[in-house]
C-alpha cells in the first residue's frame, strides 16, 4: 500500500488546473446503459472509482474506448444484469445502475452496498421510489432484486434529501411510462450534470438544481456527447490547502458558483478569495480566525469538505464547531488530526475545535477518501514529516494530488510499497 511522505511548512504558490468531477462523472457514465449507441464524455478524470464504474459497466456488457480524458461508451447492448457485491463493495456508487437496469431490460440484481466508514448509508429511499413507480423489489441473499415490466411515473417525496437516489430515480423516470415528480429532490450540480446529460439524450426534464424535478418518460434515448462538470471537492480542497500553508494559488477551470458556501466560510476566517481571469485567486492571512461551519445538502457547506476545514481550523486562533448534519460517523479524521497535535474533542454531531499555534508531523492514517484528503492538508502545515498510509484512498477521489501540489511548491512523496 502506497503512502505519502509530506514535509510541512511549504507554503502553495502557483496555478493548479481542477479536474473533472468524480461525484459528476459517475452517474453520467452510468446513464450509458440508457441508450443504444456511441456516447462522448469529456472531462473524465482519472481516478480508481472511474476505473470501477468502467469495470462495473462492461460487466454488464458496455463497449468502451477513450484517450485521455475523453471517453467513449457504447452502454445499450445489456447483457448482464446483475452488479456484483465485489464491485458495490469497492464503491457504492455502484448501486446507480439499479435504475437504469430495470428501466432498460425490467430486472435488475444489485448487491447491497454494506455500511461504511462515514455511515449506515442505505439505500431505502432509492428502493421506496422505484417501489412507487411499480417496480416489484426483493432483499435476496445481500442482493436488491428489481422487477418491472415498465416503470410508471409516480409522485415521490424523499424523506432525506439524497444525491444517489435522486440521481437513481431521475434516470429510471427518464424511461418511465408517464410523468415523475421528485420532490425533496437534491440540488447538487452532480444531480444538474446528470439531468443535463439526460435532457442531451432526449430526456424531458424540468427543475434540476431545484427541490422538485419534474420528468416526462419517453419511449426511448439516443447517445449524447456531454462534458463532465469541475469537481467542487477537489477545487475546495486546493482552496484550503493553499489557505492554511499562507499560500498564493489560483485555481484554473473550477466553476466559482459551485464553492459559493466554502468561499464565504473561508472569508470568515481572513482568507482572501477572490475571482481572476481564467480562474479563483486564494491567498493566505497572516492568522486564521475560527470560525462554525455546519455541513448541509447543497447549497449548504459540503460534507464532503467538512473534514478539509476541519485540518484549517485546526491552526486557527480561537474555537469554532464544527457539525456534520449529513453523516452520522464522519469523524473518523479527528483521532488522526489529533495525533498531529490538533486539539479537538468530538460530542456527537459535534467537534469543538480549539485552533493550536502549530500542528507536529507523525505518522498518521487515512480512514477514507475525505479523511485522507484533510491529513494531507494538515500534512502540509504541519512542522517536519507526515507520513499518510492507506493513500489508496485518496486515490479513489483526487487525480494525481501529490503531483499538482508539488507543482505548487509542496514537499510531497509517494513511496510505493
Ligand atoms: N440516505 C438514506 N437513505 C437512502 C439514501 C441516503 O438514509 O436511501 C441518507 C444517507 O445515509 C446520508 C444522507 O441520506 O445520511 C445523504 O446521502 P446521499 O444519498 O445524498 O449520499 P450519496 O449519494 O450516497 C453522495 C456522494 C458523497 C457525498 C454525499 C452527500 C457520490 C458518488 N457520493 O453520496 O460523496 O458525501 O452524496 O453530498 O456522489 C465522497 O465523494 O467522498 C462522498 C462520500
Amino acid at each position: 500500500m502506497d503512502k505519502f511522505i509530506i514535509e510541512g511548512g511549504k507554503r502553495l504558490e502557483g496555478r493548479v488546473r481542477i479536474s473533472g468531477s468524480k461525484n459528476a462523472a459517475l452517474p453520467v457514465l452510468v446513464s450509458s446503459l440508457l441508450a443504444d449507441g456511441w456516447s462522448t464524455y469529456r472531462n473524465i478524470p482519472d481516478l480508481a472509482d472511474i476505473r470501477t464504474i468502467k469495470r462495473l459497466l462492461a460487466n454488464h456488457g458496455a463497449q468502451m474506448e477513450g484517450q485521455g480524458e475523453t471517453l467513449r461508451i457504447n452502454g445499450g447492448n445489456i447483457s448482464n444484469c446483475e452488479a456484483p457485491y465485489d464491485l458495490v463493495r469497492t464503491m457504492r456508487a455502484s448501486v446507480l445502475v439499479l435504475g437504469p437496469l430495470v428501466a432498460r431490460t425490467g430486472k435488475a440484481r444489485v448487491s447491497l452496498p454494506g455500511g461504511c466508514a462515514i455511515g449506515a448509508r442505505p439505500i431505502n429511499l432509492h428502493l421506496k421510489a422505484l417501489e412507487a413507480m411499480g417496480a416489484e423489489i426483493d432483499l435476496r441473499e445481500g442482493y436488491v432484486e428489481a422487477k418491472a415490466k415498465r416503470l410508471k411515473g409516480a409522485r415521490i417525496y424523499f424523506d432525506i434529501s439524497t444525491v444517489g437516489g435522486t440521481e437513481n430515480i431521475l434516470m429510471a423516470a427518464a424511461l418511465a411510462k408517464g410523468t415523475t415528480r421528485l420532490e425533496n429532490a437534491a440540488k447538487e450540480p452532480e444531480v444538474v450534470n446528470l439531468a443535463d446529460t439526460l435532457e442531451a439524450m432526449g430526456a424531458k426534464i424540468k427543475g434540476a438544481g431545484t427541490d422538485v424535478i419534474t420528468i416526462e418518460g419517453v419511449e426511448g434515448l439516443r447517445p449524447c456527447e456531454v462534458s463532465v462538470i469541475p469537481d467542487r471537492i477537489e477545487a475546495g480542497t486546493f482552496l484550503i490547502a493553499a489557505a492554511v500553508t499562507g499560500g498564493d494559488v489560483v485555481l484554473e477551470g473550477c466553476d466559482t458558483n459551485h464553492l459559493d458556501a466554502l468561499i464565504l466560510k473561508l472569508r470568515e476566517t481572513g482568507i482572501t478569495v477572490e475571482p481572476v481571469d481564467g480562474g479563483l485567486r486564494v491567498r493566505g492571512a497572516p492568522e486564521i480566525r475560527s470560525a462554525d461551519v455546519k455541513t448541509l445538502p447543497y447549497p449548504g457547506f459540503p460534507t464532503d469538505l467538512q473534514a478539509q476545514i476541519m485540518a484549517l481550523l485546526a491552526v486557527a486562533r480561537g474555537s469554532s464547531v464544527v457539525t456534520e448534519t449529513i453523516f452520522e460517523n464522519r469523524f473518523m479524521h479527528v483521532a488522526e488530526l489529533r495525533r498531529l497535535g490538533a486539539d479537538i474533542v468530538v460530542d456527537g454531531h459535534n467537534a469543538v475545535v480549539k485552533g493550536v499555534k502549530r500542528l507536529k508531523g507523525a505518522p498518521v492514517m487515512a480512514t477514507d477518501l475525505r479523511a485522507s484528503a484533510s491529513l494531507v492538508v494538515a500534512g502540509l502545515v504541519a512542522e517536519g514529516k507526515t507520513t499518510l498510509s492507506r493513500v489508496y484512498h485518496i486515490d479513489r477521489g483526487y487525480q494525481t494530488i501529490e503531483k499538482k501540489l508539488t507543482a505548487l511548491g509542496a514537499s510531497i512523496k509517494r513511496v510505493r510499497a
